[in-house]
Protein backbone atom coordinates (compact mmCIF):
# COMPACT_ATOMS: atom_id res chain seq x y z
CA UNK A 1 0.00 0.00 0.00
CA UNK A 2 2.80 2.10 0.74
CA UNK A 3 6.27 2.74 0.03
CA UNK A 4 8.37 5.17 1.27
CA UNK A 5 12.37 5.53 0.04
CA UNK A 6 14.87 7.03 1.47
CA UNK A 7 13.00 9.68 3.16
CA UNK A 8 14.71 12.20 5.17
CA UNK A 9 13.12 15.60 7.41
CA UNK A 10 15.27 18.12 8.48
CA UNK A 11 14.37 21.29 10.38
CA UNK A 12 15.97 25.10 9.98
CA UNK A 13 17.48 25.71 13.48
CA UNK A 14 19.58 28.98 14.02
CA UNK A 15 22.45 29.03 11.37
CA UNK A 16 21.79 24.85 11.27
CA UNK A 17 19.81 21.79 10.38
CA UNK A 18 18.46 19.29 12.48
CA UNK A 19 17.50 16.22 10.77
CA UNK A 20 14.73 14.34 12.18
CA UNK A 21 14.40 11.49 10.28
CA UNK A 22 17.31 9.59 8.25
CA UNK A 23 17.09 7.82 5.01
CA UNK A 24 13.38 5.95 6.40
CA UNK A 25 12.93 3.09 3.84
CA UNK A 26 9.79 1.12 5.06
CA UNK A 27 6.86 -0.86 3.15
CA UNK A 28 3.33 -1.07 4.46
CA UNK A 29 1.33 -3.85 2.87
CA UNK A 30 -2.57 -3.59 2.84
CA UNK A 31 -4.09 -4.68 6.13
CA UNK A 32 -0.93 -4.89 7.96
CA UNK A 33 -1.30 -3.24 11.67
CA UNK A 34 2.07 -1.94 12.21
CA UNK A 35 3.36 -0.08 15.67
CA UNK A 36 5.93 2.79 15.63
CA UNK A 37 7.90 2.97 19.17
CA UNK A 38 10.83 4.59 20.56
CA UNK A 39 11.93 7.54 22.78
CA UNK A 40 10.48 10.61 23.00
CA UNK A 41 11.96 12.97 20.45
CA UNK A 42 12.81 10.04 18.20
CA UNK A 43 10.67 11.35 14.90
CA UNK A 44 7.47 9.00 15.29
CA UNK A 45 5.24 11.93 15.28
CA UNK A 46 7.41 13.09 12.51
CA UNK A 47 7.15 10.07 10.44
CA UNK A 48 3.39 9.96 10.95
CA UNK A 49 2.92 13.10 9.56
CA UNK A 50 4.43 12.66 6.52
CA UNK A 51 2.52 8.77 6.26
CA UNK A 52 -0.82 11.43 6.66
CA UNK A 53 0.15 13.27 3.78
CA UNK A 54 0.28 16.52 5.87
CA UNK A 55 3.81 17.26 5.53
CA UNK A 56 5.59 17.98 2.27
CA UNK A 57 9.19 19.84 3.65
CA UNK A 58 10.62 16.19 3.01
CA UNK A 59 13.45 14.33 0.33
CA UNK A 60 13.00 10.97 -0.45
CA UNK A 61 10.13 9.15 -2.37
CA UNK A 62 6.42 8.16 -1.05
CA UNK A 63 4.29 6.10 -3.34
CA UNK A 64 0.47 5.59 -2.30
CA UNK A 65 -0.65 2.48 -4.26
CA UNK A 66 1.51 3.34 -7.06
CA UNK A 67 0.63 7.10 -6.96
CA UNK A 68 3.61 9.05 -6.37
CA UNK A 69 2.89 11.41 -3.39
CA UNK A 70 6.41 13.02 -4.01
CA UNK A 71 5.86 13.95 -7.38
CA UNK A 72 2.34 15.86 -6.25
CA UNK A 73 1.23 19.55 -5.59
CA UNK A 74 -0.53 20.19 -2.32
CA UNK A 75 -3.90 20.23 -3.64
CA UNK A 76 -3.22 16.85 -5.03
CA UNK A 77 -1.73 15.55 -2.02
CA UNK A 78 -4.79 16.77 0.28
CA UNK A 79 -7.13 15.19 -2.46
CA UNK A 80 -5.60 11.55 -1.78
CA UNK A 81 -5.19 11.88 1.99
CA UNK A 82 -9.02 12.92 2.55
CA UNK A 83 -10.07 10.06 0.12
CA UNK A 84 -7.71 7.59 1.94
CA UNK A 85 -6.27 8.65 5.55
CA UNK A 86 -8.01 8.92 9.16
CA UNK A 87 -5.59 10.50 11.53
CA UNK A 88 -5.53 10.65 15.52
CA UNK A 89 -3.25 13.41 16.22
CA UNK A 90 -1.16 13.42 19.25
CA UNK A 91 -2.45 16.37 20.18
CA UNK A 92 -6.23 16.05 18.94
CA UNK A 93 -6.28 19.21 16.10
CA UNK A 94 -9.81 19.54 17.34
CA UNK A 95 -11.14 22.94 14.94
CA UNK A 96 -12.31 25.35 18.04
CA UNK A 97 -15.11 26.87 16.64
CA UNK A 98 -17.04 24.07 15.29
CA UNK A 99 -18.87 21.84 18.20
CA UNK A 100 -18.30 18.14 18.87
CA UNK A 101 -21.05 17.08 16.44
CA UNK A 102 -19.47 19.38 13.51
CA UNK A 103 -15.82 18.36 13.64
CA UNK A 104 -17.27 14.18 13.76
CA UNK A 105 -19.16 15.41 10.80
CA UNK A 106 -15.94 17.04 8.91
CA UNK A 107 -14.66 13.90 6.69
CA UNK A 108 -18.35 12.90 5.72
CA UNK A 109 -18.27 16.66 4.18
CA UNK A 110 -15.84 15.23 1.71
CA UNK A 111 -18.01 12.56 0.31
CA UNK A 112 -20.70 12.62 -1.73
CA UNK A 113 -23.22 11.49 1.10
CA UNK A 114 -26.79 12.68 1.64
CA UNK A 115 -27.91 14.44 4.20
CA UNK A 116 -30.07 12.14 6.32
CA UNK A 117 -26.95 9.40 5.94
CA UNK A 118 -24.35 11.83 7.34
CA UNK A 119 -26.50 13.08 9.85
CA UNK A 120 -27.47 9.36 10.83
CA UNK A 121 -24.07 8.56 11.07
CA UNK A 122 -22.69 10.81 12.77
CA UNK A 123 -25.73 10.02 15.49
CA UNK A 124 -24.54 6.50 15.60
CA UNK A 125 -20.65 7.39 16.13
CA UNK A 126 -21.75 9.83 19.11
CA UNK A 127 -23.43 7.34 20.86
CA UNK A 128 -20.46 4.60 19.98
CA UNK A 129 -18.67 6.82 21.87
CA UNK A 130 -20.53 7.69 24.22
CA UNK A 131 -20.38 10.77 23.77
CA UNK A 132 -23.88 12.17 22.57
CA UNK A 133 -23.98 14.31 26.00
CA UNK A 134 -21.63 15.96 24.53
CA UNK A 135 -22.31 16.41 20.87
CA UNK A 136 -23.02 20.47 20.62
CA UNK A 137 -20.36 21.54 23.64
CA UNK A 138 -17.27 22.92 21.57
CA UNK A 139 -13.48 21.31 22.40
CA UNK A 140 -12.90 23.81 25.24
CA UNK A 141 -15.42 22.50 26.82
CA UNK A 142 -14.42 18.82 27.10
CA UNK A 143 -11.52 17.30 29.28
CA UNK A 144 -8.96 15.84 27.32
CA UNK A 145 -9.81 11.96 27.37
CA UNK A 146 -13.60 13.40 25.73
CA UNK A 147 -11.34 15.27 23.40
CA UNK A 148 -9.14 12.32 22.31
CA UNK A 149 -12.26 10.32 21.63
CA UNK A 150 -13.86 12.96 19.68
CA UNK A 151 -10.19 13.01 17.69
CA UNK A 152 -10.75 9.29 17.30
CA UNK A 153 -14.51 9.25 16.07
CA UNK A 154 -13.66 11.55 13.47
CA UNK A 155 -10.54 9.97 12.16
CA UNK A 156 -12.53 6.49 11.77
CA UNK A 157 -16.23 7.96 10.81
CA UNK A 158 -15.37 8.05 7.13
CA UNK A 159 -13.84 4.12 6.92
CA UNK A 160 -10.37 5.39 5.70
CA UNK A 161 -8.00 2.34 4.26
CA UNK A 162 -5.32 3.97 6.33
CA UNK A 163 -5.80 4.49 9.73
CA UNK A 164 -3.07 6.60 11.54
CA UNK A 165 -3.05 7.03 15.39
CA UNK A 166 -0.55 8.94 17.34
CA UNK A 167 -0.69 7.92 20.97
CA UNK A 168 -4.42 7.50 20.35
CA UNK A 169 -5.25 5.96 24.38
CA UNK A 170 -2.56 8.38 26.16
CA UNK A 171 -5.02 10.50 27.87
CA UNK A 172 -7.92 7.29 28.17
CA UNK A 173 -8.60 5.36 31.24
CA UNK A 174 -7.61 1.86 30.93
CA UNK A 175 -10.61 0.76 29.85
CA UNK A 176 -11.61 3.00 27.35
CA UNK A 177 -8.25 2.27 26.28
CA UNK A 178 -8.82 -1.18 25.40
CA UNK A 179 -12.27 -0.50 23.95
CA UNK A 180 -10.24 1.76 21.34
CA UNK A 181 -7.64 -0.75 20.70
CA UNK A 182 -10.35 -3.50 20.31
CA UNK A 183 -12.10 -1.04 17.37
CA UNK A 184 -8.78 -1.35 15.85
CA UNK A 185 -8.91 -4.74 15.87
CA UNK A 186 -11.88 -4.67 14.63
CA UNK A 187 -11.30 -1.73 11.78
CA UNK A 188 -8.32 -3.88 11.31
CA UNK A 189 -9.90 -7.31 10.39
CA UNK A 190 -12.16 -5.42 8.02
CA UNK A 191 -9.53 -4.01 6.14
CA UNK A 192 -8.42 -0.81 7.02
CA UNK A 193 -4.76 -1.03 7.73
CA UNK A 194 -3.22 0.57 10.65
CA UNK A 195 -0.04 2.43 11.95
CA UNK A 196 -0.48 3.43 15.22
CA UNK A 197 2.60 5.40 17.46
CA UNK A 198 2.38 4.53 21.57
CA UNK A 199 5.12 3.67 24.66
CA UNK A 200 2.44 0.83 25.60
CA UNK A 201 3.33 -2.66 24.90
CA UNK A 202 -0.01 -3.44 25.59
CA UNK A 203 -1.28 -1.37 22.99
CA UNK A 204 1.52 -2.66 20.74
CA UNK A 205 0.56 -5.95 21.37
CA UNK A 206 -2.53 -5.04 18.94
CA UNK A 207 -0.31 -4.47 16.18
CA UNK A 208 1.03 -7.52 14.40
CA UNK A 209 4.31 -5.78 13.31
CA UNK A 210 6.41 -3.27 15.50
CA UNK A 211 9.26 -0.49 13.87
CA UNK A 212 11.62 1.18 16.44
CA UNK A 213 13.14 5.13 15.69
CA UNK A 214 16.19 6.44 17.23
CA UNK A 215 17.43 9.71 16.58
CA UNK A 216 15.37 9.62 13.15
CA UNK A 217 17.01 6.25 12.20
CA UNK A 218 14.78 3.14 11.70
CA UNK A 219 16.15 0.40 13.72
CA UNK A 220 14.54 -2.37 14.33
CA UNK A 221 11.40 -3.92 12.26
CA UNK A 222 9.76 -7.18 13.58
CA UNK A 223 9.43 -8.10 9.51
CA UNK A 224 12.77 -7.81 8.48
CA UNK A 225 15.17 -9.29 11.32
CA UNK A 226 18.69 -8.01 9.16
CA UNK A 227 17.67 -3.82 10.63
CA UNK A 228 19.62 -4.14 13.66
CA UNK A 229 20.79 -1.41 15.58
CA UNK A 230 24.19 -1.84 14.60
CA UNK A 231 23.29 -1.10 11.06
CA UNK A 232 20.72 1.54 11.19
CA UNK A 233 19.34 0.89 8.23
CA UNK A 234 19.05 -1.92 5.22
N1 LIG B 1 8.68 22.54 14.01
C1 LIG B 1 9.82 22.01 14.44
N2 LIG B 1 10.97 22.71 14.42
C2 LIG B 1 12.14 22.18 14.83
N3 LIG B 1 12.25 20.93 15.30
C3 LIG B 1 11.16 20.18 15.35
C4 LIG B 1 9.87 20.66 14.94
N4 LIG B 1 8.96 19.68 15.11
C5 LIG B 1 9.64 18.62 15.60
N5 LIG B 1 10.95 18.92 15.75
C6 LIG B 1 11.99 18.02 16.27
O1 LIG B 1 11.90 16.79 15.64
C7 LIG B 1 12.28 15.75 16.53
C8 LIG B 1 11.26 14.64 16.45
O2 LIG B 1 10.01 15.11 16.94
P1 LIG B 1 8.73 14.18 16.95
O3 LIG B 1 7.59 15.02 17.39
O4 LIG B 1 8.60 13.50 15.64
O5 LIG B 1 9.12 13.12 18.09
P2 LIG B 1 8.28 11.93 18.69
O6 LIG B 1 9.05 10.69 18.47
O7 LIG B 1 6.89 11.98 18.18
O8 LIG B 1 8.29 12.25 20.28
P3 LIG B 1 7.13 12.05 21.39
O9 LIG B 1 7.20 10.60 21.82
O10 LIG B 1 7.55 12.95 22.50
O11 LIG B 1 5.82 12.43 20.80
C9 LIG B 1 12.41 16.39 17.91
O12 LIG B 1 13.77 16.50 18.23
C10 LIG B 1 11.78 17.74 17.75
O13 LIG B 1 12.44 18.69 18.52
MG1 LIG C 1 5.10 12.38 19.00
Amino acid sequence: MIQLKNIERSYKTGAGQTWVLRRINLEIREGEFVTIMGPSGAGKSSLLNILALLDDQWLGEYWFRDEPAHAMNRKQRAELAKRNVGMVFQSYHLLDDLTVAENIDLPLSYKNMPRSERQGLVADTLDHFNIVGKKDLFPSQLSGGQQQLVGIARAVIHKPSLLLADEPTGNLHSTQAKEIMELFRRLNSEGTTIVQVTHSDANAAYGSRIIEVHDGWMTRDTSNPELTPATGQK
